[in-house]
């Protein structure tokens, strides 16, 4: 068995308690815009709603000014093409035109869309994170029993990809990939960290709001369950 199971990536926002790291959000979203970008969509996130991790409304519509439309979209009042500057309510544009023109980009594979990725898989956060640090050289060990899965040219082999040889080429490969605008150092595994984080915010922005139902909810049957068995303890009182 050569397909491996996540590595703990240490996010806050895991755990029963777990809450989000605005910081480490931000930082998620900066290695998305400045690495994830050119190839994976983003298609079910505004620009908009980047508010939730702490942009200013300023700083939203800065972001969506700048950033590029690499093909023209169709107005929804002319059914014309156009390509006016995004706005704070668009949602994120597409890095392609079409999944053909995605796949001849990438030796025939189409980059999956990001938003819900990290609730697609299994373990979608760590997964990502693994992913991302786990690329290796094939082990001496899988060739000798399976020379077949000797990885084709053109993909990589990353041992937290199900199918072992993905098409993604490393995407994080050095320190200071992305500028980092908080002090904290830019470490391949803290940019990887990074962007599992802002991608289990696009999973799921309303996280904190389930954690703490969830921990309201056991309070109260907590609660419930003591006055419950005093009344019992009461009622059954004087019977022998
Ligand atoms: C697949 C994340 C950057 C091209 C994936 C998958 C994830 C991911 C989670 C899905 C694997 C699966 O299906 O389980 C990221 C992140 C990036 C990034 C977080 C930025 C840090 C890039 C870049 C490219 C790219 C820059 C293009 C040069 C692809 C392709 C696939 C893929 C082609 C499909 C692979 C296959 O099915 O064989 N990526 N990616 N990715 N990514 Fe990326």
């Amino acid at each position: 068995e050569f397909h491996e199971h996540p590595r703990d990536a240490e996010l806050s926002s895991a755990g029963l308690f777990g809450t989000f790291d605005e910081q480490q959000l931000q930082r998620g979203f900066l290695v998305f815009e400045k690495v994830c970008a050119a190839c994976h969509s983003l298609k079910y996130a505004s620009f908009r709603e980047l508010e939730g991790i702490g942009y200013s409304e300023a700083q939203v519509k800065a972001i969506a000014e700048n950033w590029p439309i690499p093909q023209p979209t169709i107005n929804r009042d002319t059914g014309e093409a156009t390509t006016r500057p995004n706005m704070a309510s668009d949602r994120f544009p597409l890095p392609f035109a079409n999944n053909v023109a995605a796949a001849a980009a990438n030796n025939n594979a189409v980059p999956p869309d990001l938003t819900y990725m990290a609730k697609a898989r299994h373990d979608g956060p760590n997964y990502v994170y693994s992913l991302l640090t786990g690329y290796q050289e094939q082990p001496a060990e899988l060739l000798e029993h399976f020379p077949a899965a000797k990885t084709p040219s053109g993909l990589h082999y990353n041992p937290y990809f199900a199918n072992l040889n993905l098409a993604m080429p490393k995407p994080l490969t050095q320190e200071g990939q992305v500028e980092y605008l908080d002090g904290t150092r830019p470490t391949v595994d803290q940019m990887a960290k990074d962007v599992s984080a802002f991608l289990a915010w696009t999973a799921e922005p309303t996280l904190e709001n389930r954690h703490a139902a969830g921990f309201a909810t056991i309070l109260f049957l907590i609660a419930l369950g003591i006055l419950t068995f005093g009344a019992y303890r009461s009622v059954w009182a004087g019977v022998k």
